[in-house]
């Protein structure tokens, strides 16, 4: 259940945000902050902080990426990209009046949105911006026994990029991108290739939130057991063009 939920502004330079790929049109700032009202507002009822924007951080919006919250504690992280890690001090100084802050020192990097918790275990992607550094210390944390940790292919941004937990023992996972058998005991819910940004999904106990403009993943989540009462479309074009999605606009806990 998530009763509380921590976001930041999108500031002017958001434009300049990382992107593999230059988008075919550019970012639009007041859309994209439009769009972010929108995501905010599918949190209903949860307490809401609300980072400032900061300048010099065109990602900033990306938060999930700057802390992993386990149990009462907030781990910060060491963002993988240089331009990402003065991040994560403004969004220590917001999680500090409700968790107790462990913070990530050099060589250690890690993204939060490589860090997926479901059920009693805490899957980690090992990717270009999650070293072995990283994990060790989110290992520390969590506990080694509930650590899976996730080769993920260059191609893939974040782990939470291409699968993200639903409610129960359900998990959606985009086809073609990691085998279901890293995820025994789960019961898969395929999302087309095709659709693969929309793989991204929170799940805010018994509602999800889910990227607009994608009918095949609301056909699977449909047939999963969720109709249109559980589902929240957001609009996601201008984060997309920033290689970010919904999971990555929040830090999510109760
Ligand atoms: N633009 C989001 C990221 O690259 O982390």
């Amino acid at each position: 259940m998530v009763t509380r939920a921590l976001f930041r502004a999108i500031p002017d330079s958001f434009t300049r945000a990382i992107s593999r790929e230059t988008p075919t049109e550019p970012i639009d700032v007041a859309k994209a902050r439009a769009q972010h009202a929108a995501y905010r507002a599918a949190f209903g009822d949860a307490r809401q902080v609300l980072v400032d924007a900061d300048e010099a951080c065109p990602d900033c919006v990306f938060v999930e990426d700057t802390a992993v919250v386990v149990g009462t504690k907030a781990l910060i992280t060491r963002p993988g990209a240089p331009s990402r890690q003065r991040e994560p001090s403004a969004v220590a100084a917001a999680l500090a009046p409700y968790l107790d802050l462990v913070t990530m020192e050099p060589p250690a990097t890690l993204d939060g949105g490589d860090v997926m918790f479901a059920n009693d275990r805490c899957y980690v992607g090992k990717s270009t911006r999650t070293n072995e550094a990283g994990i060790e210390m989110l290992g520390r944390l969590v506990g080694r026994e509930r650590l899976v940790v996730v080769d993920l292919p260059p191609s893939v941004l974040h782990l939470k990029c291409v699968v993200s937990p639903l409610e129960g023992d359900q998990l959606a996972l985009a086809d073609e991108s990691l085998s279901p058998d890293v995820f025994p005991g789960f019961e898969i819910v395929r999302i087309p290739v095709a659709e693969t940004y929309a793989a991204n999904i929170v799940a805010l106990g018994g509602r999800l939130i889910v990227a607009e403009g994608y009918p095949r993943t609301l056909e699977a989540l449909d047939r999963a057991g969720y109709d249109g009462g559980d589902l929240c479309e957001v609009p996601v074009s201008e984060v997309q063009k920033a290689d970010g999605s919904l999971t990555c606009q929040s830090i999510r806990w109760s």
